[in-house]
């Protein structure tokens, strides 16, 4: 058997309720946090003036320690909805360090966008089953472009680090938005007119 003192972890993800325990974090993010990272913050305020601030994602992580070597593992669901045109989305980083990370789509339909530190973009559908390998060096976020919840597992070296500056000031080079009820990535206006 397998106790928490243990050397040998094991987590179990709970694929009917979404959940993974052992847990050392669960972290909720709400509009409110997260309405500047959108590009059409007055939509962001309409939603939060009609009283509501909707979950726009939440994840559970387990990080045995924050230390070279280790791996932080970890579970995140990001909601149905959108801001003015563009999906719920995640904040999106880039890594203190040059350090990987993998996204393992479980469940719904989104899109995983990286981001070069020069600018380049590239971006993968992550349907169930399917792999998004982000390289070190590339900032990363999620996208939820489907009606349902978007659900992925993730793994990144613990001591990575995380830093929001850039995307925050700037945000990514695209942003994928609702067309018509279909995704389009598109130019983010506030990125260009940044550079
Ligand atoms: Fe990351």
């Amino acid at each position: 058997m397998v106790s928490a003192e243990s050397a040998l972890k094991a987590i179990t993800l709970d694929l009917k309720k979404y959940l993974m325990k052992p847990a050392t974090r669960k972290r909720e993010v709400r509009l409110s946090e997260l309405k500047e990272y959108f590009s059409n913050p007055e939509a962001a305020d309409k939603i939060l003036s009609s009283g509501r601030d909707p979950t726009i994602y939440e994840y559970y992580e387990f990080a045995v320690e924050e230390a070279a070597g280790h791996l932080s593992l970890g579970l995140t669901t990001i909601y149905p909805g959108k801001v003015g045109k563009e999906y719920f989305m995640t904040r999106g980083h880039f890594h203190l360090k040059p350090a990987a990370e993998f996204y393992y789509g479980i469940r719904g339909r989104g899109v995983l966008l990286i981001q070069s530190e020069d600018g380049r973009t590239e971006y993968v559908e992550l349907k169930p089953g399917v792999i998004g390998y982000v390289p070190p060096g590339w900032g990363h976020r999620t996208i939820n472009t489907g009606r349902g919840r978007f659900i992925f597992f993730f793994a990144y070296p613990s001591d990575a680090g995380h830093d929001y500056g850039i995307v925050k000031e700037k945000g990514f080079a695209k942003m994928i938005v609702d067309e018509r009820g279909k995704p389009k990535v598109i130019d983010n206006p506030r990125y260009a007119s940044s550079t």
